[in-house]
Parts: C-alpha cells; sequence; structure tokens
C-alpha cells in the first residue's frame, strides 16, 4: 500500500526511483495488486507488440476497470478483441473524423472565444468541460445543452471512481457515486439504441448500432452500451491531459507559442470570414509543427503512465523469469525520460521529434504514449485532430502565460495533469 500511494502521488519519481534501484525488472504494488514492473524499451516491445499472444489486457485491466468499464475493447483479448476492433474501424477513418471535426467546430470557437474573454483561467477543468461536451455531442449525437451537463457530471463521477482507494460502493463514497453514474448512462444510451439502429446520423453511436460484419452479425445492445462507456472515457481525459500539457509547454516557452502561432495564422488565412466555416483534415495536416509540440508534450507528460496486462505463459525478459498467470505494469513513463534513448530527456525540445533528429525512432518502443501492437490506441487519430483543432483558434486569437516563478505540480496518474489545474492569463493577439 505504501508504494501504492507513492506509486499514484507522483508516478515519475516513483518509476525513476524503482528504476535507479532495481534496474528494469522488479516487483510491488500497482493498482491493487502485486505486479511486475517492466521499465525498458524492450519490456515495452516484448508485452505490447506481443505477436505471439503470450499476455492479456483482459486479465491485465480488470482489476482497474473491470467493475466500471466492463467488456471495453482493452478488456478483450485475441478473436473475441479482433472481432470487435475490426466492427468498430469505420467509425475510427478518414472520411468519419472530417464529419466529428465539422461537429465539433463550433463548440471549440464558442469555448475558446470564452476563454479568452475571461482573462484568468484555469484551464484544465475549461478544457476538460470542452472535451466532454464534445464526446456527448460527437460520440453520442447529444446536442441538449442540459443532457450535456448531466452526461458530462456522469462521466466525472465513472472516471473518477475506476481509481478510488476504496471500491465499496458506500453512499455518497465515490465508488459508489461512479457505480451510479454508470447506471445512469448506460440506461441514456440502452433507451436510444432501437432508434439509432434505425437513423442516419453521423455520430459514433449511430455508427456502432448500425455496424455489420461480412455475415451481418451486428453489436448486441448490451455491447454498444459497454463499448461507448468505454470509448468516452479513454477518449476525453487523454485528450484533455495533452491539451492541458501542451498549453502550459507554450506558455513556457513563449518562442515555440510564437511559431505555432504564425502556423495557425498561415492555415487560418483560408478559414476568414467568407471563405470556409472550420479547418479541413487537410488544413489540419498543415500544422507540422503543432504536431512536433503534441508529440514532445506526450513523451514528457504522458497521459497514461503505465499500460497493465497478465502473462498467459512463462516468458523471460533482461534475464528474469516472469511466471504465468503474473500481473505485469509497462511504464512507458520511464522509457520516455531515459537518457538510454533521449539527448536531455528532461528538456522540452519538440524539435527531437523532426525528421532530421526522429530521436523517437532509435527503439520503436522508446515512444509509445499510444501503446503499440493490437491494443494500440483507436483514436489517436481523433485525438490529434482534437487537439490542432482547439489549439487553432486559441494560439489565432489568443496569447497565453503563466507567471515566471509558476512550477506545476503534476499528477501523472490515473491521468497526467496539473493538481492547481493550470491557472493561465489570456490576452488578445
Ligand atoms: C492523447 C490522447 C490519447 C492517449 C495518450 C491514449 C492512450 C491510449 C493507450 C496507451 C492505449 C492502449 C492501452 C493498452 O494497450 O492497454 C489506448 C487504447 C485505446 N484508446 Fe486511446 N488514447 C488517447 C486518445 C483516445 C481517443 C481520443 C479515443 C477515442 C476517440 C481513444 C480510444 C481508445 C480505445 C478504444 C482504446 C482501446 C484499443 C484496444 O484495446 O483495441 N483514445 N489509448
Amino acid at each position: 500500500m505504501v508504494s501504492e500511494a507513492r506509486f499514484l502521488s507522483n508516478t515519475l519519481a516513483f518509476a525513476q526511483r524503482v528504476h535507479a534501484k532495481c534496474g528494469p525488472v522488479s516487483r510491488g504494488w500497482w493498482m491493487f495488486g502485486q505486479s511486475v514492473y517492466l521499465m525498458s524499451a524492450q519490456a515495452n516491445e516484448m508485452v505490447l507488440s506481443d505477436r505471439a499472444g503470450r499476455f492479456s489486457a483482459k486479465h491485465g485491466w480488470e482489476r482497474v476497470l473491470a467493475d466500471l468499464f466492463p467488456r471495453g475493447l482493452m478488456l478483450r483479448d485475441a478473436d473475441d478483441h479482433r472481432w470487435h476492433r475490426r466492427l468498430m474501424l469505420p467509425a475510427f477513418r478518414k472520411e468519419a473524423l472530417a464529419r466529428y471535426l465539422e461537429a465539433m467546430t463550433p463548440r471549440i470557437e464558442a469555448a475558446v472565444a470564452q476563454w479568452g474573454a475571461a482573462g484568468n483561467l484555469k484551464f484544465c477543468p475549461a478544457i476538460k468541460r470542452l472535451t466532454l461536451a464534445i464526446a456527448a455531442d460527437v460520440f453520442l449525437g447529444t446536442q441538449l445543452d442540459s443532457e450535456i451537463d448531466r452526461i458530462s457530471a456522469d462521466f466525472s463521477d465513472l472516471v473518477a471512481a475506476s481509481v478510488a482507494i476504496v471500491r465499496i460502493p458506500v453512499l455518497g463514497r465515490t465508488y459508489a457515486r461512479g457505480v451510479n453514474a454508470r447506471a445512469r448512462l448506460a440506461g441514456f444510451i440502452r433507451e436510444r439504441v432501437a432508434q439509432r439502429r434505425a437513423s442516419q446520423g453521423s455520430d459514433l453511436f449511430t455508427q456502432l448500432c448500425q455496424a455489420r460484419d461480412e455475415a451481418g452479425k451486428q453489436y448486441s445492445d448490451e455491447e454498444i452500451v459497454d463499448h461507448l462507456i468505454f470509448i468516452m472515457m479513454a477518449a476525453h481525459d487523454t485528450t484533455t491531459s495533452a491539451i492541458t500539457t501542451m498549453v502550459f509547454a507554450l506558455a513556457r516557452h513563449p518562442e515555440w507559442q510564437d511559431r505555432l502561432r504564425q502556423e495557425a495564422q498561415r492555415v487560418g488565412t483560408a478559414l476568414e470570414p467568407g471563405c470556409r466555416n472550420g479547418p479541413t483534415l487537410d488544413d489540419l495536416e498543415l500544422m507540422t509543427d503543432t504536431e512536433l509540440v503534441f508529440k514532445e508534450a506526450l513523451r514528457l507528460y504522458q497521459p497514461l503512465p503505465t499500460i497493465a496486462r497478465r502473462a498467459l505463459v512463462d516468458v523471460e525478459i533482461h534475464g528474469k523469469r516472469i511466471p504465468a498467470g503474473t500481473p505485469v505494469a509497462v511504464f512507458p513513463i520511464q522509457v520516455h525520460r531515459s537518457p538510454e534513448w533521449w539527448s536531455n530527456p528532461l528538456q522540452f525540445d519538440p524539435e527531437r521529434f523532426s525528421a532530421d533528429r526522429a530521436e523517437h525512432r532509435r527503439h520503436a518502443f522508446a515512444w509509445s504514449p499510444f501503446g503499440g501492437g493490437a491494443h494500440m490506441c483507436l483514436g489517436l487519430h481523433f485525438a490529434a485532430m482534437q487537439v490542432k483543432a482547439v489549439l487553432l483558434p486559441l494560439l489565432r486569437h489568443w496569447k497565453w502565460s503563466v507567471p515566471a516563478a509558476y512550477v506545476p505540480d503534476y499528477a501523472y496518474a490515473p491521468i497526467a495533469k496539473p493538481r492547481d489545474g493550470l491557472p493561465i492569463r489570456l490576452v488578445r493577439v
């Protein structure tokens, strides 16, 4: 329990200490039970790429996620996982992303205008409100503000409960609030499945209701409930974390903020009134400097710091044997700051991802914020799109800063974010 508390209070310091003392393979407490800690790019590769099917994601994640996010994609293995993932793929292809982008743009523009007008802003809760509203709209197809507010509140409770240490549904406690929130969300979705199976909408919910495999088989109503709740969880906090870190890094490094603003102004010129309403995916593709900062933010403050699996057979890594049945946790957070792969690893240096330097290519799993292998993040293109869609109007219309002495106290787990919500000051460009 002591290592549990240390893990949660500062995952990075915990990982660095464990690695320095015990090397890349050790044993300890991880999220409600014993685990083998694996801290190397080689271990990331062995566990995540896992071509031979020697590790189970389902049995790795179930102790954290099974009660509140049961049967989501990360809680499925092998053929079962492949079938469920394949049926979902069209909802994450380019044509679908283009429709989501169009739907989210007005909401982003309105939120960014409001942030700036406020002058002083706690950025983290503000972006969280926006990503939740986008998720309710783009994933669930819900446009009513009252419903969006209720869904957002339920989601916040659900995510908070998934890492609650006390996992007994005692009235009024975090875990009980999560259980109740899940029941309400499930009811909300269940009531609408029949109607969505017969409708034409372009939201993710409707697409999952209509997806069929070659034999015409569809997701059951309950599978749709499980997948949607899981995807909303996987999507909003991670992207919130990435955008928050980018906003902090750009406040701390104004030369990068200026550079990205010039890029946004170039892309934005075509979007002026009388031209087009919002950016297209092709416009966002032009934001290559923003992409560098996105990658560097994910390296330094990886939203999901550790990834869980369970060994299904005996395996060996770095000369140590891991018996079948052992839970393992890989720690990309440690690898992301390892001098073995990165020059000046603690320094914010987005150019390290440029074509010339390409430090992330030194090992296929030196940079793995989205995981890898069969469970590699399904929403990584969605995430990049949303990040750029938010940064574009923010950079074009506002400059922001933090006080020179400001040092954020980062909570790295369960999702990386500054504990104080990241207060920033905005002024018009
Ligand atoms: C910066 C943002 C994001 C980060 C850092 C991130 C990170 C990850 C990671 C590390 C995994 C793999 C977990 C494992 O191997 O056990 C994962 C899986 C997943 N992510 Fe993301 N994610 C992000 C955004 C999103 C978004 C926006 C969506 C949906 C729109 C999404 C949907 C999923 C799904 C469905 C899975 C499960 C895939 C499977 O098991 O086959 N993620 N994500």
